[in-house]
């Protein structure tokens, strides 16, 4: 049985919102966002039962523990590491439902990280992405690591290989962020269903040259060879139709300054990477506007790729 610490009753932990993919590294890359995420609290309960609570949000989200994703990962680790405790969760979520920016996976580290909390020895972060891993599974149907593994570890990552797990921690490049989400819901299962099972071989080879240009770029600090890079000839054209207006907000983007954008995760929301803080804001406002050409309000965000992963607060 693994012991908790005994004096600990309540604890809050946020997780960042993420950005997956970008652009170049499907189900590979991602990298978390400043400023914006979920706070999940739990408190000690008497019984052995793990509850949700109350959920925070806009939008309505299962009270079910089983389908919920937070406590799915919670029941799981107390099983898997034969912990005799309960727990109510309470979760508020800073980032809505199916919005791009690695919301089921910031809800489901959250949790996790408080949870470990209460552990007299936690687990590392590279210990805890197999929960995590199952968080994405009952949210989505897959295990995709590219937003729990920025989410838990922070700034910008590839997975290399999940089994056995490595995980490389890139170099940050020296660019902001600007991640736009449009009004509208896309989930992650409808954005993966368009993709195809197999594609040309010589797609696979543009598409290789991209990431491996992406990956020398943030290692040689080449913002040229970024720029250059980051491109996506795989997922995007699949998924581009079910954005409305995404060629515009990407030509908008691209027009004002921006080194690439694309879509954020499985979308609607849209990144571009931006050289400095002033060209982000145009390029943001130029984003927000080609949205309300489609008659879509929006949310932006402007960050530096945040350094810090998933942590408690309380
Ligand atoms: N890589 C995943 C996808 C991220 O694009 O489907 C989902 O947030």
């Amino acid at each position: 049985m693994t012991n908790l610490k005994s004096n600990l009753i309540t604890i809050s932990a946020f997780a960042p919102a993420t950005c997956a993919n970008v652009a170049v590294g499907f189900d590979l890359l991602g990298f978390a966002i400043a400023g914006v995420g979920d706070v999940v609290t739990l408190t000690r309960r008497n019984d052995e039962h793990i509850l949700i609570s109350e959920i925070i949000s806009d939008e309505p989200l299962p009270m079910d523990p089983d389908k919920n994703t937070a406590s799915a990962v919670v029941k799981y680790f107390c099983q898997d590491l034969n912990i005799k405790a309960g727990f109510d969760i309470k979760i508020k979520k800073g980032l809505a439902l199916g919005c791009g920016m690695g919301g089921s996976a910031a809800s489901s580290v959250a949790a996790l990280v408080a949870v470990n909390a209460y552990l007299a020895q936690p687990l590392t972060a590279p210990q805890l992405v197999k929960y995590a891993l199952h968080g994405e599974h009952v949210a989505v149907g897959t295990a995709h690591s590219d937003n729990v593994i920025p989410c838990l570890y922070g700034g910008i990552t590839l997975t290399q290989s999940l089994s056995p797990l490595r995980v490389l921690e890139l170099p940050i490049p020296d660019v902001v962020a600007v991640i736009v989400h449009p009004h509208t819901r896309l989930d992650t299962k409808e954005s993966r269903s368009v993709l195809p099972r197999e594609i040309l071989l010589t797609d696979h080879i543009k598409q290789s040259a991209y990431l491996a240009g992406f990956i020398a770029a943030l290692y040689e600090k080449d913002l040229d060879l970024l720029q250059a890079s980051l491109q996506d000839c795989l997922v995007e054209p699949k998924r581009a139709p079910l954005i409305p207006g995404f060629y515009a907000v990407k030509q908008a983007a691209l027009n004002h300054g921006a080194l690439g954008a694309s879509l954020s995760g499985s979308g609607p929301s849209v990144f571009a990477f931006a050289k400095n803080q002033s060209e982000a804001l145009g390029i943001a406002s130029a984003m927000q506007q080609a949205f309300s050409q489609h008659q879509l309000q929006s949310d932006v965000y402007v960050s530096l790729i945040s350094t810090q992963g998933a942590h408690v607060v309380a």
